[in-house]
């Protein structure tokens, strides 16, 4: 059964936030499932999730693998919401950490970083990105240097080969960590849903007070260079949307640096 009809206060708050509309009112004006939802449903949680009354159960079906019941939803704890001020100083302070601790983030709090950015949102809902990640600098630093073979073989960035030559790493700034999103090329957007699930990463370790800062050079090495993407058992047909190096920062800004104003035109 969708709507436990004891619970349910008709309110229609599910129906409204179905993205496929594909709630409607019975009879009497509770809410049911209209049987394209069967194949169409992508499994958003919204109605489940948005109720008050906790009085709807999204049956098994086909993106809906077992059942979804409120209980297995997380709750919103109310007491913990941020003031606009706090939100927008945690956003504009983030920044791209170039210097780290010679020190590991404990796996405990690099998992608490995946869990967080499962919740980015995605194209249909499709949750496409899939995340590698170094647990040691050692290994960090054996991706780096097929990413300085790939550069050399190609001719490309010859300062970040000097460098590395002096033991200087500026593909990976000797961060003990890296963050690897990569996804099926079948998906609908992957590109872009596996960028945001690295954006939420890097904000959930912001808040942690762990540095992180994209992996450009790494992330293009893993899309073109076979031997790293062997190294990283890329699956056949995932594209290498994302990677972020990740470690304690050494330093603290004292400042937000400035930034491009807005550029805007209203439409009316
Ligand atoms: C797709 C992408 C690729 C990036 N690649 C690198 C990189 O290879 N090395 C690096 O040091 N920073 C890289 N960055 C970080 C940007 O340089 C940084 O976000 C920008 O300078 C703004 O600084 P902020 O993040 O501290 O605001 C990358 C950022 C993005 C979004």
């Amino acid at each position: 059964m969708f709507a436990n009809k004891e619970l349910c206060k008709r309110c229609g708050a599910c129906a409204a936030e179905c993205p496929y509309d594909l709630i409607v009112e019975d009879k009497e004006g509770f809410p049911k499932l209209r049987p394209a939802a069967k194949k169409t449903c992508i499994a958003c949680g919204h109605c489940v999730a948005v109720c008050p009354t906790a009085a709807l159960t999204l049956p098994d079906m086909k993106a809906v693998t077992p059942e979804l019941t409120p209980d297995q939803c997380g709750q919103v704890a109310r007491q913990l919401k941020i003031a606009p001020e706090q939100a927008d100083q945690f956003l504009r302070s983030r920044r791209s950490v170039r210097t780290y601790k010679n020190k590991p983030v404990d796996k405990d709090t690099l998992v608490e970083l995946l869990e967080v950015a499962r919740f980015a949102p995605s194209a249909k809902n499709g949750q496409p990105a899939q995340w590698i990640v170094t647990s040691s600098a050692e290994v960090t630093q054996e991706l780096v240097s097929h990413v300085v073979h790939y550069m050399s073989l190609n001719n490309v960035f010859p300062g970040v080969i000097k460098n590395w030559k002096k033991g200087v790493d500026k593909i990976c700034h000797h961060a003990p960590h890296v963050a690897i999103a990569h996804a099926s090329e079948d998906g609908f957007h992957p590109a872009e849903d596996c960028a945001l699930a690295a954006a939420y990463l890097e904000l959930a370790a912001h808040a942690r007070g762990v540095g992180a800062c994209w992996a450009g050079f790494l992330m293009e090495a893993a899309e073109g260079c076979h031997a790293l993407r062997e190294r990283l058992q890329i699956p056949e047909g995932h594209g290498v949307h994302a990677a972020l190096m990740l470690g304690y920062p050494k330093f603290r800004y004292a400042r937000i640096p400035r930034r491009r104003a807005v550029v805007v035109r209203w439409l009316d």
